[in-house]
């Protein structure tokens, strides 16, 4: 049931690092078949060559328009065997037919308490507003920006004096602790859309045991430390 994602990015890569390391640690069902920045030297190039995660670049000023560029994404995520996409910071709008080759399968990461502050810095934004809690949103993408079906959201207290880095760090780490949650949950097959709302369905009761035993049920339950 491992999850193929490819993840697309635009810059630091620290999201899709966080994803890296859930992954590595075993904490999170998913393979990254591909990375694919739109711009070239990014340090998220960097960290999937460090893993060993083949990775493209596709600029997207090589194409004529957003919907060339659109088909272009969509046939390397294919050409990867991509199952779901990830956008990490990916500093683009995607479009219908990227939509369309992945329905319901596109998420995003946005650093903000969405529907407020969506676009372009929504950290400076919110510092500039005042707001006494920021934060971070999942959510699943459709072709409004920042817009889809909310799955997860973590918030922060803004303090007085706060600048757009102090608050952005504090963001940032709730960003790396959530985003991995929620791909989690996408391989998992426990998210379930109606309408603008997101239903995340209980786990199933039967799971390999991290001790390596066969799954089992076992009644009445182990108490604890058993
Ligand atoms: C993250 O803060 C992410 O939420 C934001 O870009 C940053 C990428 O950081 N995305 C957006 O603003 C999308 N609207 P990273 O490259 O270190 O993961």
């Amino acid at each position: 049931m491992t999850l193929s994602v490819g993840v697309l990015v635009s810059g630091g890569g620290s999201n899709l690092q966080a994803l890296i390391d859930r992954i590595e640690s075993g904490i999170l069902d998913a393979r990254i078949s591909t990375v694919i920045s739109n711009v070239p030297g990014v340090k998220g190039l960097e960290r999937a060559a460090k893993h060993g995660i083949p990775s493209q670049v596709l600029p997207h000023h090589d194409y004529p328009n957003r919907r060339a560029y659109d088909q272009a994404l969509v046939r390397s995520l294919e050409q990867a065997d991509v199952e779901a996409v990830i956008l990490a910071g990916f500093m683009r709008v995607v479009g219908p037919d990227l939509l369309a080759a992945f329905p319901r399968r596109v998420l995003n990461i946005h650093p903000a308490l969405l529907p407020a502050f969506p676009g372009l810095h929504a950290q400076k934004q919110a510092a500039a507003h005042g707001v006494r809690l920021a934060g971070c949103t999942v959510h699943f993408v459709d072709e409004q920006v920042d817009h889809g079906p909310i799955i997860i959201q973590a918030a922060v207290p803004a303090q007085s004096g706060d600048d757009v880095d102090s608050l952005g760090a504090r963001i940032l780490a709730l960003e790396h602790r959530i985003y991995p949650q929620a791909v989690q949950w996408l391989a998992q097959g426990r998210l379930k859309i109606q309408g603008r709302q997101v239903v995340l369905l209980p786990a199933r009761v039967l799971r390999a045991d991290p001790s390596g035993l066969p799954p089992c049920l076992i009644h009445p339950m182990l108490e604890y430390g058993f």
